[in-house]
C-alpha cells in the first residue's frame, strides 16, 4: 500500500502563491496546516503518487478541474439568511427609502443589486425578502438580484432553494412563515423570492468577467475580503467600484473596509455600520 505523500515547505509555498493568483485568497504562515490538510486530501482524492505530478495537473491542467476542486476544498462557504441584521436594517429602513425616492423621482424604475460572493443563497434571497416588504410599490419595479460566486458546490445549493434549520436561526418567524414552506427535507424558498435572484459562477479576481458587470444599485459583498490580502482586496474594490451606478452603494462584512484601501467612496454610517456610497 503507498504512503502518504511527501509535501515539503517550498511545495505549500507554491500552492500558497497558485491560489493567490487564481483567487486573491491569501494564506498566511499561520495557516499551513489547513493548506496541507486540503492538498493531502486533493492528492489522495485524485490518486496522484506525487507532490509534483498533482501540481503540474493543477497549473497545467484544465482551469476547471482541479484550480477549482481545490479551491472549493479551501474556501469557507459559511453563511445565513439575515446575517448582520443591523447592518441589514440600516440598509432596509435608512439606505434603501431614500434612494429609490431618488429613482423614482426620475421615473426610473429598475434596481439591480449584486451579491458577490453569495454562497449557498442565503444573502441574495435575504435581500430578495427585504425589497419585497420594503417597497410598497413592488410591482412598479423591475428588480434583478444577480448572485455569484467562485464555487459551483454552493452555487448548485443556492439555485434549489432548500435549507436546514441552521440557515435559518436569524430569521425574524414572521418571515419564515410567509416566505418559506417547511417541508421534510428542510425549508423551501418559496417562488416569490427566488424568481428575482439569478446565480452565476464568477471569480472575483476575474478581470475580464468583473469588466462585464456594471450598473448595480447596490453591491454586498459581506465576509470574503477578509480573506484577501490588501493588494487583492485594493483590486476587487476598484472593479466593484466600477461596477456601480453613480450614487450606488456598496456594503461589506462588518469586520471589513475599504477605507484603507481607497478614498474614492464616500464614507456613510448608519446607526453601527458603515457603508460606502459612490459618489454621483
Ligand atoms: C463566508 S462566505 C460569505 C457569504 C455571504 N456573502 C455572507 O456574508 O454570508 C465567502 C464566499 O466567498 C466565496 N469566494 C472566495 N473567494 C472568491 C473569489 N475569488 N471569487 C468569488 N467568490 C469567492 C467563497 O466560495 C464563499 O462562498
Amino acid at each position: 500500500m503507498p504512503g502518504p505523500v511527501e509535501i515539503t515547505q517550498n511545495d505549500l509555498n507554491r500552492v500558497r502563491d497558485f491560489i493567490f493568483k487564481e483567487t486573491g485568497i491569501f494564506y498566511e504562515s499561520k495557516k499551513d496546516n489547513y493548506l496541507k490538510t486540503r492538498v493531502c486530501q486533493r492528492i489522495a482524492e485524485t490518486g496522484c503518487e506525487s507532490f509534483q505530478k498533482w501540481f503540474n495537473n493543477l497549473v497545467f491542467g484544465s482551469r476547471d478541474g482541479e484550480p477549482l476542486n481545490l479551491i472549493e476544498e479551501l474556501t469557507v462557504n459559511e453563511t445565513y439568511f439575515f446575517r448582520d441584521f443591523p447592518q441589514l436594517r440600516g440598509f432596509a429602513e435608512e439606505v434603501l427609502p431614500a434612494y429609490l425616492e431618488k429613482k423614482r423621482k426620475n421615473r426610473d424604475y429598475n434596481l439591480k443589486l449584486w451579491s458577490a460572493a453569495c454562497s449557498t443563497g442565503e444573502e441574495p434571497y435575504t435581500l430578495s425578502i427585504i425589497l419585497r416588504e420594503m417597497i410598497e410599490d413592488f410591482d412598479l419595479w423591475d428588480l434583478r438580484i444577480e448572485a455569484t460566486d467562485i464555487d459551483r458546490r454552493v452555487l448548485r445549493h443556492a439555485r434549489l432553494g432548500l435549507y436546514g434549520d441552521r440557515s435559518m436561526k436569524d430569521t425574524p418567524t414572521v418571515y419564515r412563515d410567509k416566505y418559506f414552506r417547511k417541508t421534510t427535507e428542510g425549508w423551501r424558498v418559496l417562488p416569490a423570492v427566488t424568481e428575482p435572484v439569478f446565480f452565476e459562477q464568477i471569480n472575483l479576481v476575474d478581470r475580464l468577467a468583473m469588466r462585464r458587470r456594471r450598473r448595480y444599485d447596490f453591491i454586498f459583498c459581506r465576509n470574503v475580503l477578509i480573506y484577501f490580502n490588501d493588494s487583492s482586496r485594493k483590486r476587487v474594490v476598484s472593479d466593484l467600484y466600477d461596477a456601480l451606478l453613480p450614487g450606488g452603494y456598496i456594503f461589506l462584512g462588518h469586520a471589513e473596509s475599504v477605507g484603507r484601501i481607497t478614498a474614492a467612496f464616500v464614507l456613510e454610517r448608519m446607526g453601527d455600520f458603515l457603508c460606502y456610497r459612490k459618489p454621483s
